[in-house]
C-alpha cells in the first residue's frame, strides 16, 4: 500500500528510482512521482496514473542528480491526481517528502500550520509532513524531522530529501514497512525487498520508532529520540528471477505456476521421513507451550483469512483443540476471550497488514502467545510474534494472492500435524499417511497445471456473465470463499460463495436460467448432500460446473460439466481444488481485458486500518 524508494550515491538517481517504483507498483498504482536533488536544486516530477506516465514525463524533462526519492500511490486521502501525488513539499520547495500510511491528526496540524502562513496545495494528509519539517528546520534536518514526527499521530513510513542538506536521506518508520539497502558507495531505500534486490542483498529492516540517516557512504540507525542503534545486516537470499516476470505475461500466472516449487520449499526440511514426523527447527515453540495450549485463535485478512478457515478445520480434526477464526480487522473490537493459554496464530503473506498487526497487539496485551505465519523474513508480523513459521512461497507480486495462500495451507497442515504429534492426539499411522499425501501434492499440482484447456474454455464462457456463485460443504466451502474472492478481485464479476446447504434458505432466489454455479464436491463424506443441493440449483436453471476428485462419476451425472483434480485425502483437498479456480479467475480476467496483476482500487500489503 504505497511504495517508497530512495537512492543516494554516484549514479543518476532517476533511473534507479523508476526501476524501483516499477517493482513496487503492486503496492499502489494511482499515481507516481520522484524528487531529485539536481544541480539547480530540488526538483519534483509527478503524475496521476501508472509509473509509465511518470517515466514519459522524465523522458521529456529529465531530473539529473545522484540523490532522489520516489513514490507510487494507493490513494487514501484525496483522489488520484497530479497534485495529490507524492513527493510533497513545503512552500519554500526546500523539503521533499514521500509517505506511506495515514496521518490521523493531519487536519489539526494543517490548521495550525495555516495559521502560521503555510499554504496547502493537495487534499492529502501527507502534505503536512513537509510543512512541519520546514516549520521546525533551523540548522539540522535530523532534528527537524524528529520534531515533526513527534507531532504526528498515525502510521507512517516517511523518507525526506532536502535542499538544505542534500547529502543525506532521512527515513523514519512507525507501522509501515521500510528497508534500507546497503551498497558500496551508494545506499537504497525501499518499502519492500524487490525494489532494491537488483542492487544489493544487504539490508537493514527499520523497526517501529526508528530512524535512518543515509548518505552515500554511511547508514546511521537511531531511535526517534536520537539514541544510536546497532543492528546486524540481514542478507536476503531471494532469487532475483523469482521477483521478476521471467517471460510470463503476468506475475499472477507465473506465481500460479510456481506452486509446485512453493509447496516443496514450504515442506522442505520439516519432515523426518524415517520417523514420519514433523520437525520445526525454525519455529522454536516448545512442547510445554503446546501441551499448555487450551485454545487457538487464527486471524488474517482476505486470502490469509480464508487460509485460516481451512486451518481451523484441520487443526481441530488433528489436535482436538478448539479453534476460532477471525477477520483480523474485527478481532480486537469483539472483545475476544483471550487467556495465557490461548495461542493466537496470525496469518499474513506480507507480514505488514495493519489489521493483522493490531490483532497481534491485542493478543499480546491479553497475555496470549502469538505465532506468525508469514512469507517475508524480517516483516513486522515475524518480528512481533513470539514464534514464527515461514512460508517459502518467494516474493508474491501480483495483487491477487495465489502461491502465498497455498503455502499458508501447507504451513497449517504441518503445524496441525506437529501439534497433533506433540499432544499425542493423532495416530502414528494417520500421520504417516498424511505426510505421504502431503509429499505427493507438488507433483499433483504440476499435473493440474499441465492441462488448462478446459479451464480456458470455461473462462471464455463465464467472462460474459455479471454474477457467478460458488458453493460447497465443509472445506469445499472454505475454498469456495477463496475462489470467489479471486474471481471478483480480478475479473470484477460479482460473485459469492455459499455453504451448499444454505442456498435454500434465501440465496436460491438469485438463480436464473443459465446462472453459472461452481460446486465443489471433494468432501465425499457429504457428497450425496452436495449433489442434492446441485439438483436444487439445476432445477432453477443454473449451469453447474463441478470440482471433484478424479473418478467421481456421480458428480458427472449431476453437474453440467466437471473439472477433475487428482485424488488426495479430504483434509488436503483445498491444496488441489483451489488450483483450477485460481486459473479460472486468471483466464476470466484476461478474457475481459482486465489488468490482471493490478486490479482496480486494490493494492498489495494493506498497511492502513
Ligand atoms: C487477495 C489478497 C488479499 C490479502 C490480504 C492480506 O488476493 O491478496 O486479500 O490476502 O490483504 O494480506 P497479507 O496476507 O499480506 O496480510
Amino acid at each position: 500500500m504505497c511504495g517508497i524508494v530512495g537512492y543516494i550515491g554516484k549514479r543518476d538517481s532517476q533511473f534507479i528510482l523508476l526501476e524501483g517504483l516499477k517493482k513496487l507498483e503492486y503496492r499502489g498504482y494511482d499515481s507516481a512521482g520522484v524528487a531529485v536533488h539536481t544541480a539547480e536544486g530540488l526538483h519534483i516530477s509527478k503524475a496521476k496514473g501508472r509509473v509509465g506516465e511518470l517515466e514519459s514525463r522524465l523522458a521529456d524533462q529529465p531530473l539529473i542528480g545522484c540523490a532522489g526519492i520516489g513514490h507510487t500511490r494507493w490513494a487514501t486521502h484525496g483522489k488520484p491526481s497530479d497534485v495529490n501525488s507524492h513527493p510533497h513539499t513545503d512552500n519554500g520547495l526546500k523539503i521533499s517528502v514521500v509517505h506511506n500510511g495515514i496521518i490521523e491528526n493531519h487536519l489539526q496540524l494543517k490548521e495550525e500550520l495555516e495559521q502560521l502562513g503555510h499554504h496547502f496545495l493537495s487534499e492529502t494528509d501527507s502534505e503536512v509532513i513537509g510543512h512541519m519539517i520546514a516549520h521546525y528546520y533551523k540548522d539540522s534536518l535530523v532534528q527537524a524531522v524528529q520534531q515533526a514526527v513527534a507531532r504526528i499521530k498515525g502510521a507512517y513510513a516517511i523518507v525526506v530529501l532536502s535542499e538544505h542538506e542534500p547529502d543525506k536521506l532521512i527515513a523514519v518508520r512507525l507501522a509501515s514497512p521500510l528497508i534500507i539497502g546497503v551498497g558500496e558507495g551508494e545506499n537504497f531505500i525501499g518499502s519492500d525487498i524487490p525494489a532494491i534486490l537488483e542492487h544489493t542483498r544487504n539490508v537493514h529492516v527499520l523497526g517501529d520508532g526508528e530512524m535512518a540517516v543515509i548518505t552515500q557512504d554511511s547508514v546511521e540507525l537511531m531511535t526517534l529520540e536520537g539514541n544510536f542503534i546497532a543492528k546486524q545486516l540481514l542478507y536476503i537470499d531471494w532469487d532475483l528471477m523469482r521477483a521478476e516476470k521471467s517471460g510470463y505475461a503476468h506475475f499472477m500466472l507465473k506465481e500460479i505456476e510456481e506452486q509446485p516449487r512453493a509447496y516443496r520449499d514450504t515442506l522442505g526440511g520439516r519432515i523426518d521421513e524415517q520417523d514420519k514426523s514433523i520437525v520445526f527447527p525454525d519455529m522454536l515453540m516448545g512442547l510445554e507451550q503446546i501441551r499448555d495450549m487450551e485454545q487457538i485463535h487464527l486471524v488474517g485478512c482476505g486470502t490469509a483469512y480464508h487460509a485460516a478457515l481451512v486451518g481451523k478445520t484441520i487443526i481441530e480434526q488433528l489436535t482436538r483443540i478448539p479453534v476460532e477464526v477471525d477477520v483480523a480487522s474485527e478481532y480486537r473490537y469483539r472483545q475476544p476471550i483471550i487467556t495465557k493459554k490461548t495461542l493466537v496464530i496470525a496469518v499474513s503473506q506480507s507480514g505488514e497488514t495493519a489489521d493483522t498487526l493490531a490483532a497481534i497487539t491485542q493478543a499480546k496485551l491479553s497475555g496470549a502467545r502469538v505465532l506468525g505465519i508469514t512469507n517475508v523474513v524480517g516483516s513486522s508480523v515475524s518480528r512481533e510474534a513470539d514464534f514464527q513459521l515461514m512460508t517459502w512461497a518467494g516474493p508474491e507480486i501480483a495483487v491477487a494472492s495465489t502461491k502465498a495462500y497455498t503455502s499458508q495451507l501447507i504451513a497449517l497442515y504441518l503445524l496441525a500435524l506437529y501439534i497433533g504429534q506433540s499432544k499425542g492426539s493423532i495416530e502414528q499411522s494417520l500421520r504417516a499417511e498424511l505426510i505421504d499425501k502431503l509429499n505427493k501434492l507438488p507433483e499433483q499440482v504440476q499435473s493440474l497445471l499441465a492441462n488448462t484447456s478446459q479451464i480456458q474454455r470455461i473462462a471464455e464462457q463465464i467472462a460474459a456473465f455479471k454474477d457467478l456463485y460458488f458453493m460447497g460443504r465443509g472445506l469445499d466451502y472454505m475454498v469456495a470463499m477463496e475462489a470467489s474472492l479471486k474471481l471478483k478481485e480480478i475479473s470484477y464479476i460479482h460473485s459469492e460463495a455459499y455453504p451448499a446447504g444454505e442456498m435454500k434458505h434465501g440465496s436460491l432466489a438469485l438463480i436464473e436460467e443459465g446462472t453459472p454455479i461452481i460446486a465443489l464436491a471433494t468432501q465425499e463424506h457429504v457428497l450425496e448432500k452436495t449433489i442434492s443441493n446441485i439438483r436444487e440449483v439445476k432445477a432453477r436453471g443454473a449451469y453447474v460446473i463441478g470440482i471433484a476428485f478424479e473418478g467421481n462419476l456421480e458428480l458427472a451425472k449431476a453437474a453440467d460439466e466437471v473439472i477433475y483434480v487428482p485424488r488426495t485425502d479430504a483434509l488436503l483437498a483445498p491444496a488441489l481444488s483451489v488450483i483450477p479456480l485460481q486459473l479460472l479467475a486468471y483466464y476470466t480476467a484476461l478474457a475481459r481485458g482486465n489488468d490482471v496483476d493490478k486490479p482496480r482500487n486494490l493494492a498489495k500489503s494493506v498497511t492502513v486500518e
